[in-house]
């Protein structure tokens, strides 16, 4: 007879990653994806679940820095990393970018803005004044059901145009 032994209770690692500035202590599963963490675990609903398979930009973050698709990425990839949630972009109130996506009408349902705003978000920290090929790449993995991309468009361009003033 096969003696069954029991699924060890192995503990679950404890990783630590830095959250819109706060490190952050999360008991986490190997299998789990930073999307969930963030939605789930710590409630920063603002990141948004739809295709979970890298297709539609709805739940995209900055880790260090640079758009990610937090449902692609595994929570434990992200430990020692600094992940910034739209929360975290927003917290002293809305920024340029989420202002011109008001102002220019770029969105509707807003189930896709959170995502775009981070991705326009790191665009723009990057390169100031990209073409409208460099937009276009930006934004190629943020789908938006709603709005026909023209106010989206019409927002970025906004955010381009007060960047510009603002560094003369
Ligand atoms: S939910 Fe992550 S890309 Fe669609
Ligand atoms: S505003 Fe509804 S999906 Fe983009």
């Amino acid at each position: 007879m096969i003696e069954r032994v029991p699924m060890s209770a192995d503990p679950i690692p404890t990783l630590i990653i830095n959250v819109n500035g706060k490190d952050t202590a999360l008991a986490v599963p190997p299998t789990k994806r930073l999307l969930h963490v963030l939605r789930d675990d710590l409630g920063l609903t603002g990141t948004k679940r739809s295709c979970e398979m890298g297709r539609c930009g709805a739940c995209m973050v900055l880790v260090d820095g640079k758009p990610v698709n937090s449902c692609l990425a595994m929570a434990y990839q992200c430990e020692g990393k600094s992940v910034t949630t739209i929360e975290g972009l927003s917290e002293g109130g809305l920024t340029q970018v989420q202002q011109c996506f008001l102002e220019e009408g770029g969105y509707q349902c807003g189930y896709c803005t959170p995502g775009m705003v981070v991705t326009v978000t790191a665009m723009l920290a990057h390169d100031p004044s990209p073409s409208d090929a460099d937009i276009e790449e930006a934004l190629s993995g943020n789908l938006c059901r709603c709005t026909g991309y023209g106010g989206i468009r019409r927002a970025v361009n906004k955010a381009i145009a007060l960047k510009k003033e603002q560094t003369g």
